[in-house]
């Protein structure tokens, strides 16, 4: 276990842990105490004193900051959004594209990503899906033959949800600096569970929901632009966009120029509440550590590949540290297994390639332990009823 994280503390926030045996982060995250209490100053907040909203709107700029320290970023460059999909159309309709130029994508991958790009086909975008098999990880050599002069970006996520995969972020990145593509990150899996510094990363645009590794209720989305990338511009304008917004309230034609900061991408009222909450689960996951968070989930992961060499069963996705993160899908038939772990008490989801288990850093070597008896369990059943052949049903 890593030495920093300490797992009774980090357990206490997750009141959920008492009832269920919850693998299913890469789901959705239980709501750790420290964003409860944060939701619930904000209602009596807006229950006993209406407000006041200038304290909330300085709370915003205090969520951005900590969102910025987060991604090693400036807090110039992040704007906030709704959710992943949102942030990803963002960065589709703001790169600048010409009929006739390629966006480069992973086939499978999130399709939330793919639809953003697939929509640019009415003004002749085309997007090129580049093939991979579920238990290797993307990197440069992976995209560097399908790039010709029509190639103006690669998209991507950072983390699959279907396999796990960790991919080479920062090898594509140095791909995409030397060939001058866009590189558009979609880091609704890793934000919040490994350490994302996006300078480091080569990033342009990255993207994510904020119900995840960030821990808050869904409605809320971070959106990373790389400050010099001012060709970007917002397809949807309101006052919050602006560079000089009316201070009466009166739209001027003749007045539009967007702000230079990635403010521009914002438009309209936040999550207000789930902001709040942001700051406060930023810093209890500081308080972890992100490294210490990765190196946690992982070694979960060790320990579960391990157990499940012993079963057996077969794992679809990259098995090497340093490729995978926290998603472990595991070859088992969805419909079979997926209700006996529910009826068991045990958090997972299907997935196209069989059962998802994905850990957070209140899991513990126990937790995955349980989740192997319970399939030893019912493997050793149907054997005894079965024979050898019904084992992996
Ligand atoms: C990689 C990835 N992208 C995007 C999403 C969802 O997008 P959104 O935040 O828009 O709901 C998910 C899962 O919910 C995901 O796993």
């Amino acid at each position: 276990m890593s030495a920093s994280l300490d797992i009774n503390a980090v357990r206490q926030e997750f009141p959920v842990t008492k009832r269920l045996l919850y693998l299913d982060s890469a789901h959705q995250t239980p709501m750790p105490n420290c964003v409860r209490s944060a939701l619930s100053e904000f209602l009596v907040e807006g229950n006993e004193m209406a407000g006041p909203k200038p304290v909330w709107m300085r709370r915003v700029e205090v969520a951005r900051e900590k969102v910025a320290e987060l991604l090693h970023a400036s807090s110039e460059e992040i704007a906030f959004t709704k959710n992943t999909s949102e942030g990803l159309n963002i960065a589709a309709n703001a790169v600048p594209l010409q009929p006739g130029s390629t966006v480069l994508m992973l086939e499978g991958d999130h399709p939330n990503n793919a639809y953003a790009w697939l929509h640019l086909k009415r003004k002749g975008v085309k997007v090129k899906f580049v093939s991979l098999p579920d238990d290797q990880v993307a990197n440069a050599d992976t995209f560097a033959d399908h790039i010709d002069e029509s190639s103006r970006v690669i998209s991507l996520s950072h983390v699959t949800f279907h396999a796990g995969q960790r991919h080479d972020i920062e090898d594509i990145g140095r791909l995409c600096a030397k060939k001058n593509i866009y590189l558009v990150v979609d880091a609704m899996q890793s934000v919040g569970v490994l350490p994302v510094d996006v300078k480091k990363l080569g990033v342009s645009v990255l993207a994510a929901g904020c119900h995840k590794g960030l821990l808050v209720p869904q409605g809320t989305g971070i959106l990373y632009v790389k400050q010099n990338l001012q060709e970007l511009q917002p397809v949807y304008l309101a006052m919050s966009s602006l560079a000089n917004p009316p201070e009466d309230y009166v739209a001027r034609p003749a007045e539009m120029t967007t702000r230079r900061d990635a403010g521009r991408f914002e438009f309209g009222n936040f999550n207000l509440p789930d902001l709040h909450a942001l700051t406060r689960s930023i810093e209890f996951i500081q308080s972890i550590g992100v490294a210490s968070i990765e190196e946690h989930v992982q070694m979960l992961g060790d320990r579960l590949i391990e157990g499940l060499d012993e079963l057996g069963v077969a794992l679809v996705g990259p098995r090497q540290r340093g490729q995978r993160a926290h998603i472990y899908v595991l070859a088992l038939p969805v419909a079979k297994w997926v209700n006996y772990l529910t009826q068991n008490l045990v958090r997972v989801s299907p997935e196209r390639g069989g059962v998802r288990i994905s850990f957070g850093a209140f899991n513990t070597p126990d937790d995955v332990d349980q989740l192997l008896g319970l399939i030893s369990s019912r493997m050793r059943k149907r054997v005894d009823t079965d024979g050898p052949s019904g084992a992996m049903d």
